[in-house]
């Protein structure tokens, strides 16, 4: 089981509304810059990028823990050009190779241990082409996130009702944040307790070496700008086989 606002139909259906189209998925589409490519996005989600990367023509596969996500994405207008898989990141398996591999929305920060991110990365190489890239992002531990973690936002519903929505920062304990998501629509309150591990630059790039795999690139922003450990949120990697194209 995932967290329950990735499990809750409800609450899957607010997904897009409060983390609909943005920056970071331009970044992301940009980077299937050549026709039909073979692409996974690992953590799909409700799938809006599997079907923008569809309507381009490119061939598409989407992998999600959660029956209700890969649901939303199936309803989608090119849903029924994707294939979606029901399956952990630390556990998929598919009888393919792929050009491009994603992990998108923070994703990443739902793998806790170690154990976890050693599963995922080596499933990621199983199934890269020679020459693909991978692509994820893991925000930067070293920003003070406890501070701004806080939000309260009012949703309209696609029926004209509203929900509010709000996030509680619990804790931070060895940089797994614990939080509270809560859901106030007009005839309940739905309650969501989630945990995000905040893995350092060290961590991954240790994880990726010990894969045979590499950054050519950590972004700190989706403009393109390099990472800078004090002063970028996100920590965008891009990454090769070692004996792939790269190296
Ligand atoms: C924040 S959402 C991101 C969804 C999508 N990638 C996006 O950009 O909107 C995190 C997703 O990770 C999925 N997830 C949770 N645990 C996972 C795991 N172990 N392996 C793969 N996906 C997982 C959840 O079901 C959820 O769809």
């Amino acid at each position: 089981m995932t967290d329950n606002h990735y499990e809750n139909d409800k609450l899957v259906a607010v997904y897009d509304l409060d983390s609909g189209w943005s920056v970071d998925r331009d970044f992301y589409l940009a980077l299937a810059n050549k026709p039909q490519m073979t692409i996974l996005d690992v953590g799909c989600g409700t799938g809006l990028l599997c079907n923008k990367y569809a309507a381009q023509g490119h061939d598409v596969t989407g992998v999600d823990p959660s029956v209700a996500m890969l649901n939303s994405g199936r309803a989608k207008k090119h849903g029924n050009k994707v294939d979606w898989v029901h399956a952990f990141a630390q556990e998929f398996a598919l009888n393919k190779l792929f050009d491009l591999i994603i992990m998108t929305g923070h994703a990443f920060q739902v793998l806790l241990t170690a154990e976890d991110v050693r599963a995922t990365l080596n499933n990621m190489k199983n199934h890269l082409k020679q020459d693909g890239l991978i692509v994820f992002e893991s925000r930067n531990p070293h920003i003070d996130w406890t501070n701004s973690w806080n939000y309260e936002m009012k949703i309209v519903l696609p029926d004209g009702g509203t929900v509010e929505e709000s996030r509680h920062f619990i804790s931070m304990t060895d940089n797994q944040m614990s939080f509270e998501l809560r859901y106030q629509f007009h005839d309940e309150l739905l309650k969501s307790e989630s945990l995000l591990r905040f893995w350092t630059l060290q961590e991954i790039q240790s994880q990726l070496s010990a894969h045979g795999l590499f950054a050519e690139q950590v972004l700190g922003d989706w403009d393109g700008k390099e990472f800078n450990e004090k002063t970028s949120e996100e920590m965008i990697f891009l990454v090769r086989k070692q004996n792939g194209k790269g190296k």
